[in-house]
């Protein structure tokens, strides 16, 4: 039997990566997540009650900023960990710094300690590009373009959790995998990321809120590719830092087009000025992850009309869920 913990198992991608793993019979996943509020967590219910249909998924509500909760899990024998939880968005995290050091700091140093004290061969820790400077197009290589300090509390918050981890496990047999995601979008996406508020504004004929002119560029990733490089890594005992990212960017100007062509209307656009510390497009250097035989596959016209055909069967759901942040307007 392969014994698996996924943190974060509500969320996005946590979610996503539970449901590549549910039809394993010969897998177990306990799922842990503490259904914070970083956004609309009915989504996070709606992630859940689709995984909770599944025997060998059980899910377990807790804070991993509190080392005790942890200690109700320590007899349960765990082949990998997948720590995916944390406090995500550049932007928020300038507004509460603190939350941002438990959920992913300290969550992380837990996190570590807790497969110190159990003897788990692997830990893989989510990590994002967020770390990188923004040059704009050299792409960013693990390890060489990291910038100090990092761009915004966010990025720190998570840097401190690989250097944790890396610090806590130094020493141990635990194999430490750590993936750099690069702006990921699609089905059961979050509602404070463009491409799922903008598929959402555009269907039900809001003002999309657009902070810039719209030519800023993301190097968009697509979910499956994410998961993919995830089992990726799960398949080999490579250690080190890895980015997983597309390669192609693409600026939020032609998103919001090939929206407006897929659902056949017209955006309504509410610019508004610049995202404080909102970086222009971080591209990832691939190498590593292409030397384990890894590469994003989906490209955005595809990825973007797989995500309008997941809300528009979801819509009813997703009618309920809020997509913007009481700040803003
Ligand atoms: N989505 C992206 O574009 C992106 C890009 C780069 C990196 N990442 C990283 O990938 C991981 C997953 O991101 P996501 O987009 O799925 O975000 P998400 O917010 O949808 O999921 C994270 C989940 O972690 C849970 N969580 C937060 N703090 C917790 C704590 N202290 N204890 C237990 N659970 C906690 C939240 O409730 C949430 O459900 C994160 O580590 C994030 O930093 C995401």
């Amino acid at each position: 039997m392969n014994n698996i913990l996924i943190t974060g198992a509500a969320g996005f991608i946590g979610y996503n990566l539970c449901k590549s793993f549910v039809n394993k019979e010969d897998t177990t996943i306990l799922g842990v997540d503490s259904l914070n509020d970083a956004y609309d967590n009915n989504l996070k219910k709606i992630r859940l009650k689709d995984l909770e249909k599944h025997k060998n998924f059980t899910f377990q509500n807790m804070n991993l900023s509190d080392e005790i909760a942890l200690k109700s899990i320590s007899h349960l024998k765990f082949d990998t960990i997948f720590h995916l939880a944390a406090r995500a968005g550049v932007r928020q995290s300038f507004r509460d710094p603190k939350k941002y050091i438990s959920d992913n700091t300290t969550s992380t140093a837990n996190i570590s300690n807790f497969v110190k004290s159990n003897d788990i061969n692997k830990l893989i820790i989510a990590s994002t590009s967020s770390i990188y400077g923004d040059s704009g197009v050299t792409p960013m290589k693990e390890g060489t373009d990291e910038k100090y300090p990092p761009p915004s509390v966010y990025a720190t918050s998570k840097l401190s959790g690989e250097l944790m981890a890396k610090t806590i496990l130094d020493g141990t047999d635990t194999k430490i995998q750590i993936p750099r995601f690069f702006t990921v979008y699609g089905p059961y996406g979050r509602p404070d990321m463009s491409i799922l508020r903008f598929i959402h504004w555009i269907y039900s004929s809001t003002e999309i809120l657009l902070y810039g002119d719209g030519n800023q560029k993301r190097s968009f990733t697509y979910i499956d590719d994410v998961i993919q490089g995830l089992h990726k890594l799960n398949e080999t005992n490579e250690e080190g830092v890895f980015n997983i990212g597309s390669d192609n960017t693409e600026s939020l100007n032609n998103v919001i087009s090939y929206i407006e062509n897929i659902l056949n209307i017209k955006a309504k656009i509410d610019y508004q000025p610049r995202a404080f510390k909102d970086v222009d497009v971080v591209i990832p250097d691939l190498s590593k992850m292409i030397n384990l035989n890894w590469k994003p596959k989906v490209n955005i016209e595809t990825g973007i009309k797989n995500t309008i055909e997941w809300y528009l069967e979801y819509k009813e759901q997703l009618k309920e869920i809020k997509f913007k942040f009481d700040y803003e307007k």
